[in-house]
């Protein structure tokens, strides 16, 4: 055959291979406001980035008439690009063929292109839009799940995983995406479930929708298990391209940096925003702005567990990671879920160079049966880990309450803050002023001729003589009493001074932690 021929033949196999599942499959595809795999790899990537490989790849399976079926690149499309002019690798499984189900050379161009990832240090970005396992090829299948959730483990902490969950996924479709970093969901489009309807109605009798049972919402708000939710795929691309600017692209890495922007304080002044009353709530995602370059924050987990705000930021041009109590939910407590929120935050910013910036305001960890039953004291103890285990910057800010366990579990001095700044405001102490002196006055309220009288009074000579930062920076716990227009000035200093701190941990394989 001449060059020309040769070159003929590459074209029509490449044709071929390059239209998936076929027309209606695609037209079926889209009718569901979704993109073909390809078409979501180029709207990620940066313009004409994206090279593919192992396109001509064949499915190894032999039972169930499937050795007479052709499945276009096995229905996966993997490869490079850029993002924000930088490296990635990725892959997107393709629903037109064969459900994106994962059989063994699907599984193995994903291992392949973790390989890449692992070898160039760059981040993996996976667009999962898969009925799990395939059926079909039975254990092999399950061990080219294996593979990935190996890898995905091994990847934990060198590079970033990020996950996008495109289509209905079950099984392993949704198991290698609870390994990874961040998860991405788009409304109406992504459902994520182990076992589906058809099987809980089967075993359990239960009939509910993929929707309910696992549609974006639920994901996003309800179990936690997607950190950032998107209106359509465009808008969720989008969202990956302002992730991926705010991370380093390895653990050995530092996050880019930008220029410098002081904050838009016509919009966001602590003086305005923080309330003169004690016991008014105010919503702490306006202080990170107050304090944060141009205003901006990246939130993470932004539906799920409201009563912690954790997200990304820059301060002097340099991310940060905010994790802060929520005064608006909750008071602002602990809880199980807001703990395991805050403390893999802590542990991707940690295992990623990104300083911490806590900012403390709570009454403690909640109490009540529910949570003590759902394991509060281990989820509770993840914080206290985490924040112990860090080593990254940490600069911590108690703008008001700052109590019992809550106190020590923010990133106190105790867990290794290298500062913490507390505002006049503050208050440090084991509990509330009311809760205190209910407690350590129960006999002279009780027998004083006007209780009342006598509780009001105990509770404003606890409140004077804990209720304040005063004690707490007596021995030195705080470092600095600092006005709140200081914050932005003292925090930057911080980190600009503890940027190349060094601190040496005791030898071992690794910790155990609360998990
Ligand atoms: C083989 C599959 C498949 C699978 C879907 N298909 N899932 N083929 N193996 N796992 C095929 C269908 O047969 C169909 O082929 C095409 O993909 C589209 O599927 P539909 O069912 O028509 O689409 P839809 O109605 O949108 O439903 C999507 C779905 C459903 C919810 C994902 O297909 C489903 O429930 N699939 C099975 C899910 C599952 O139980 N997977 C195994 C998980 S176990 P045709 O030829 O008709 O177009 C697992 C093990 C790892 O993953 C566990 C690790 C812990």
């Amino acid at each position: 055959m001449s060059l020309s021929h040769k070159s003929i033949d590459l074209k029509r196999r490449m044709r071929e291979a390059l239209r998936g599942g076929g027309e209606q499959a695609i037209e079926k595809q889209k009718a569901t406001g979704k993109l073909t795999a390809r078409e979501r790899i180029i709207a990620l990537l940066d313009p004409k980035s994206f090279h593919e490989y192992d396109l001509f790849v064949e499915h190894a399976g032999r039972d169930f008439d499937m050795s007479e079926k052709y499945l276009p690149g096995d229905g996966v499309v993997t490869g490079t690009g850029t993002i924000n002019g930088y490296a990635v690798c990725v892959f997107a499984q393709d629903f037109t063929v064969a459900g994106g189900s994962l059989g063994y050379m699907h599984a193995k161009k994903i291992t392949k292109i973790m390989d890449h990832a692992m070898k160039l240090k760059v981040p993996l970005i996976g667009i999962n839009d898969s009925g799990g396992a395939r059926i079909q090829e039975g254990v092999n299948s399950l061990a080219g799940y294996g593979e990935i959730f190996f890898r995905n483990t091994q990847a934990s902490g060198v590079i970033p995983q990020i996950s996008v969950i495109l289509g209905p996924c079950a099984g392993g479709a949704v198991y290698s995406p609870a390994l990874t970093d961040f998860v991405f969901v788009v409304d109406k489009i992504s459902k994520m479930f182990i076992t589906g309807p058809e099987v809980i109605k089967t075993v359990l009798g239960e009939e509910i929708s993929m929707e309910e049972l696992g549609g974006a919402r639920v994901q996003a708000e309800i179990t936690g298990n997607a950190h950032f939710f998107a209106e359509n795929e465009i808008d969720c691309f989008e969202q990956i391209k302002q992730l991926c600017s705010y991370i380093p692209w390895n653990n050995t890495k530092k996050a880019d940096s930008f220029p410098k922007k002081p904050p838009r304080t016509r919009q966001y002044s602590i003086d305005k925003l923080f309330p003169t009353n004690s016991r008014q709530p105010y919503d702490v995602k306006d202080i990170i702005r107050a304090i944060s370059d141009d205003s901006e924050f990246f939130e993470v987990h932004e539906f799920w567990a409201e009563n912690i705000v954790i997200g990304f930021a820059r301060m002097s041009g340099n991310t940060v990671g905010f994790v802060a109590n929520q005064p608006l939910v909750l008071a602002g407590v602990l809880d199980v879920d807001s703990s395991d929120k805050a403390a893999r935050f802590i542990r991707y910013c940690d295992a990623f160079n990104i300083p911490l910036v806590t900012l403390v305001d709570l009454p403690g960890y909640l109490p009540g049966v529910d949570q003590e039953h759902a394991g509060v004291i281990r989820h509770g103890a993840k914080v206290l880990y985490a924040y112990s285990e860090a080593t990254v910057p940490k600069i911590t800010v108690i703008t008001r309450k700052a109590y019992g366990g809550g106190y020590i579990a923010m990133c106190s001095s105790h867990l290794r803050a290298d500062f913490v700044f507390a505002w006049p405001t503050a208050e440090i102490a084991v509990m509330g002023p009311e809760g205190a002196a209910n407690i350590i006055f129960r006999n002279e309220i009780k027998s004083a001729d006007n209780p009342e009288e006598m509780r009001k009074l105990k509770v404003k000579e606890y409140k004077d003589k804990f209720a304040n930062p005063y004690v707490a920076a007596a021995y030195g716990y705080i470092d600095a009493v600092i006005e709140p227009d200081e914050t932005r000035d003292m925090v930057i200093h911080a980190l600009h001074i503890s940027a190349d701190k060094i601190i040496t941990t005791p030898s071992k394989k690794h910790g155990i932690p609360p998990f």
